[in-house]
């Protein structure tokens, strides 16, 4: 992996991701693949190409592909689960088309793809503590549909075509950089900014509900570390569970409550979030991608949490 595209580039995971692998191949080699109204600014921009790739558009790809010489793909569009909901159509035509577009182009291009599905493509029915890394997964909202249906499709691509594809199932990410927009696991990431601005947080997620959470830097080093694994000690592909922690609001908020005692929550329950929680695991079993490839996470709650308070404290000011 050298030349590699990031579609998606200025959202959560790929604005931090970008910088991460320009830290390691070289600006010039990480194409910041973007759509008009999202462009990459200030050093995102400046550390390297940038190029609009819109993932409904597959000439477009094609385009970036052959442009760059590009071997990697990293495939970040999505529309996040409750957002999803109020588009399914367009949740799909990006998460599925969008994927099927990049896989195509792959196939033809020869280009390795990474596409992230989710703790979202378990459903009601998967066993909820500890989720097997194979098992039930039916899910019940359309952003889980398109995960689930992408890891079957990758699949079919590596066997099929021999496509080198390869995924994560990430739990709700919390970061500091670029904020998440219309996630279920959002909350994990409004709580702290709301404790760094000393404000109320008014939690949309009852307490009592348990997801599994990681920490951004513990994510990037998932996607990049499970790219650059020999495959050889490979038996899943797409997609392998990772964890590194789970909570409730009430324990994320006692975790912050350690370092700003005066920090204080209120429960206004969101029906379509607390649904779409509901409906997901409490904690997944990742030993096969401890096995297979090595993931080990870094981060837990606390030391997420010190870090979290202590980078948005310096943005809003102590
Ligand atoms: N963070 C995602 C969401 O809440 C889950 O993968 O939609």
């Amino acid at each position: 992996m050298k030349r590699i595209l990031i579609i998606g580039s200025t959202g959560q995971i790929g604005s931090e991701l970008t910088m991460k692998l320009r830290g390691i191949y070289d600006g010039e080699n990480v194409v910041a693949g973007y759509i008009p109204g999202a462009e990459p600014k200030g050093v995102l921009l400046e550390s390297g190409p940038s190029a609009i790739v819109d993932i409904t558009n597959a000439q477009q790809i094609a385009d970036v592909v052959e442009k760059y010489n590009i071997d990697a793909v990293y495939n970040l569009a999505a529309l996040l689960s409750a957002v999803a909901e109020s588009k399914p159509q367009l949740a799909w035509k990006i998460g599925l088309g969008g994927l099927f577009n990049v896989l195509e182009v792959a196939r033809e291009k020869h280009c390795a793809v990474f596409t992230p599905s989710s703790i979202g493509s378990f459903g009601p029915n998967t066993p909820r503590d500890k989720t097997p890394q194979d098992t039930i997964q039916r899910p019940r909202t359309m952003y889980g549909v398109t995960k689930v249906s992408g890891e079957l499709l990758s699949d079919y691509y590596y066997v099929r075509f021999g496509v080198d594809t390869r995924s994560v199932r990430f739990p709700g990410l919390i970061s500091y950089v670029t904020p998440p927009g219309g996630g279920t696991t959002d909350y994990a990431v409004d709580i702290y900014y709301s404790a760094a601005k000393k404000e109320k947080f008014i939690c949309p997620i009852a307490a009592g509900t348990f997801m599994d959470m990681m920490y951004m830097p513990d994510a990037l080093r998932a996607a990049i570390e499970i790219m650059e694994a020999d495959p050889a000690k490979f038996v899943h592909r797409n997609s392998f569970n990772i964890a590194s922690m789970s909570f409730d609001p009430e324990i994320i908020y006692n975790s912050i409550k350690k370092y700003i005692p005066e920090f204080e929550m209120e429960y206004q329950v969101d029906p379509l979030r607390q649904s779409i929680a509901d409906s997901w695991p409490n904690s997944l079993d990742d030993s096969c991608a401890r096995e297979e490839w090595g993931w080990k996470p870094e981060y837990d709650l606390d030391t997420m949490t010190k870090d979290m308070l202590a980078k948005l404290e310096e943005r809003f000011g102590k």
